[in-house]
Order: structure tokens, then sequence, then C-alpha cells
């Protein structure tokens, strides 16, 4: 039940620290390590190459875990749009495992690919919000998210409960090969559960700045680079499904390859900037576009922040910072819809799962 909040979406946003402490506790074994079925992870490590395939929120989910699972457990990954993998697939290696992440457990695309890939006679593992889904049951491994019944249209805590499961999977992973992990991810992951709680008091600002950049625009963009790009792609979603404002994700080094045409006096831009590594790049992208008189909103993380930044996250491991990244642009989303008086939990034209191809 949604309580006293006036949306279930608004309310799923602000369970997003629960979900996670949930996922750490559940995750845990009794001498306080993470820990998965050695089943799942042998199938994970004796793969050649990991295939990801999703759609839509879980897509982008995909995108950030193909880096956690690259850098973390070394193990190859691609990333695949349901839909178009079932008609168009690539060459695979010799020893594929198949990820499919789906919140739902039942979209009609992801399962297409599951048949058709079992049939094969390749490995399967589902991870997934719903026990018992047409996914997990076909699948042969199923890891689950425990972040709650999802009821917006809109995804917002499952996106953030695929991230910590997959950068879970990555890290036992990795210690099953005698991989080294330089970091301790039980105890970022509390750090980030902190900084969601952060975030999640930060509504007046977010919704200030959702105001200030969404209220009159009829389009959106936004920029960012490695996962800050990829957490654009999922705030440029979470816009145009729940206000209809057109938005766009792009990586700021395509902007000079055409996008850049499209800004016009004021177009908002929403640029991210959490990785120190592209820092000065982003920030030099965002200069392109003021300079063409776009509106810019950056999104920075503390310690790589400057005076022009419009919002700033708390500090958190830089590979983790999509899990907190996202909120501000959730939560910018929410308010967008309800400025324009939107059916936030129930947007046009959507189902919450898409079980038909
Ligand atoms: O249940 P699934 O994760 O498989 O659903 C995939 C997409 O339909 C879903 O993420 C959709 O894009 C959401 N409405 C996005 O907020």
């Amino acid at each position: 039940e949604k309580g006293t909040y006036p949306h279930y979406m608004l309310k799923e946003i602000d369970e997003q620290p629960l979900v996670m402490r949930k996922i750490i506790q559940t995750y845990q074994n009794e001498q306080g390590e993470l820990t998965i079925d050695s089943e799942i992870i042998n199938a994970v490590s004796e793969s050649d190459r990991v295939y990801i395939i999703a759609a839509g929120t879980s897509y982008h989910a995909g995108l950030v875990g193909k880096q956690f699972i690259e850098s973390i457990a070394k193990i190859p990954v691609e990333v695949h749009i349901a839909s178009e993998f079932v008609y168009n697939m690539p060459l695979l290696t010799k020893k594929p495992l198949f990820i499919f992440i789906s919140q739902s457990g039942e979209t009609a695309d992801s399962r297409a690919v599951l048949v058709k890939v079992k049939e094969m006679g390749y490995r399967t593992l589902t991870i997934t919000n719903v026990p018992g889904s047409t996914l997990s049951r076909e699948a042969d491994y199923t890891l689950l998210l425990h972040a709650g019944p999802e009821i917006a249209v809109a995804s917002s805590k499952a996106y953030t409960a695929q991230l910590a499961v997959l950068a879970i999977l990555a890290d036992v992973t990795a210690k099953s090969q005698g991989i080294p992990v330089e970091f301790d991810l039980i105890h970022e992951l509390g750090i980030i559960a902190n900084a969601m709680e952060v975030l999640c008091d930060s509504k007046e600002i977010i919704e200030h700045i959702s105001r200030e950049f969404l209220s009159v625009t009829r389009n959106a963009f936004f920029i960012g680079r490695g996962v800050d790009y990829y957490v654009g792609l999922e705030g440029a979603l979470k816009l145009k499904e729940i206000s209809y404002i057109q938005a766009e994700g792009f990586a700021g080094g395509e902007l000079k390859h055409g996008t850049i045409a499209l800004i016009e006096e004021g177009t908002p831009v929403i640029a991210l900037a959490t990785q120190e590594s592209v820092n000065l790049s982003i920030r030099g992208n965002v200069k392109e576009v003021v300079a063409r008189g776009a509106n810019p909103c950056i999104i920075s993380m503390n310690g790589l922040n400057m005076d022009e930044d419009s919002f700033v996250i708390p500090e958190v491991h830089e590979l983790l910072t999509p899990l907190i990244s996202v909120i501000p642009l959730q939560l910018i989303a929410y308010y967008a819809a309800l400025h324009r008086d939107c059916d936030v939990d129930k947007p046009r034209n959507l189902a919450k799962s898409v079980t038909v191809e």
C-alpha cells in the first residue's frame, strides 16, 4: 500500500536505502561475507562470455552490470536489447552464459530469447524481483532482487537493486577465482545505503531543480561519459516515460557528431559528473552546449564538484556511483510529471510488464 505517499513511485524511490540494506543482509553468510550459490558462481566463472539480455530500465542496469563484471570479475560481457537479440543474434562464443535481467520476470521479449538459447543448450540465469515468475521458472538459475513489490510503471528501486545484485555477483565470482577485489563491497554498499538516505532527504532541492529546468521545456538532454552515460540513458527514459518531455541520453563525446545541432536557447542539458577520469571532458561538453544557449544542470559527486554545479551527490566508490546518481534523476522525472499533472504511476500507453512481443 502507498500509505501516506501520494504515489507509488515516490514511495518506491524512498525505499531504496532499505532495499540496499536488505540485499546486503540477504547476500551475506554467517561469517559476514558476500555469498551466492556455488552453482551460479561456477556457471559465471566457467563461461567465456556473459550475454546480458534485457529491456528498458533493466537493459540500462545491464550496461552498468557489464562494467561491474568486466572490471571486478574480468569476464567479457555483451549487453543486448532482448527484442533485437531474438532476431539478430550475434556470433556467440563457445561457452556463453546468458543473464536475463527483468524486474517482473515476465517480459515477453526476454522470454523469447530465453526459450531460444535454452533450445541451443546454453546455461541461463535470471535476475528478477519476482520469485516464481516465468523467466525465473524457465532459467537454470535465479538471483532475487528482494526489492519488494514495485507497483509504479516507472521502475526505480528495481534498477538500484539490479545494480547491487550484479555487483555482488561480480565480487563473489572474482573471489572464487582468486582475483583480488581492491575494495570491500559490503562496506561500500553500506555507504551507498547511507548516501541514498541523504538523497531521499533532498527532495525539496531536487523539486526546485526540476521546476527550474523542466517546467516549460518540450525536450531535455542527458549527457555523461562512461557509467554516467548509462545513467543518463536511464534518466532520459524515466523523464519521457512519466512526464512526456522528449528526452535523450547521449555520450558526451557524441554531441559534436550531430546532436549539438538540436541545442537552442534554453534547452535543458543535464550533465552527470561523477567520474574523475572524465570530469574535465564532460565539463568541456557542458561549455560547448552553453555556448549554443543551453541551460545546464550539472549533477556531480562530492570531491569532483565545482561552483557551477546544481546538485552534488555524496561521495561513494567511483564504480558504484550509478546506484546513487540515478536517484536525483528519478526524482527530477517524478517532479516534472507532477508539475505537468501527469499520471505518475500509470503513464499513458504503458503497462507495468510487457507480456507481448
Ligand atoms: O520487468 P522488466 O524489468 O523486464 O521490464 C522491462 C521494461 O519494460 C521496464 O524496465 C520499463 O522500461 C520500465 N517501465 C521503465 O521504467
